[in-house]
């Protein structure tokens, strides 16, 4: 009888460095202040981001691999973090405009970037840290 094939989840993470502030231009200042608190700064700040892209699949008989991790690495670098690093999550970045720049909305948009360039996997989760004690976590 033939092996069930294996399901494996595999994980590429990666790093990028970013400004944003959060501020909902419909609100008031002391609105925004209360809800943002530091975020709102006008003047903006920065985080180093550390993202993890997992994918699932089955090996392929001939490689072994889910996905040849040299392919992930090259999608992420070209559709997310050749976009992000070392600019205005809230300016320069195209599939982040007219958005709240949140590191859950950034995980849905990084998403969305990055799915429909799998083949024969799929994207699995995108895990985004904005800090080490806070993260976002996304299964599409
Ligand atoms: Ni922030």
């Amino acid at each position: 009888m033939a092996e069930k094939p294996h399901l494996l989840y595999i994980t590429r993470k990666e790093h990028f460095n970013a400004a944003h502030k959060l501020y909902n231009p419909n609100w008031t200042e002391e609105e925004n202040d209360a809800v943002f608190g530091k975020c709102a700064n006008k003047n903006w700040h920065g985080h180093n981001f550390n993202l993890y892209v997992t994918v699932k699949g089955h090996p392929n008989p001939d490689t072994g691999f889910v996905i040849d991790l040299k392919i992930l690495k090259r999608i992420i670098g070209d559709k997310v973090i050749e976009k992000l690093d070392h600019r205005n999550l809230n300016e320069d970045v195209d599939f982040m405009q007219g958005k709240m720049a949140s590191i859950e909305n950034l995980a849905v948009e990084i998403w969305k970037q990055i799915e429909p360039e799998l083949h024969n996997c799929h994207l699995h989760c995108i895990k985004l840290y904005e800090t080490e004690s806070n993260y976002v976590e996304y299964y599409g």
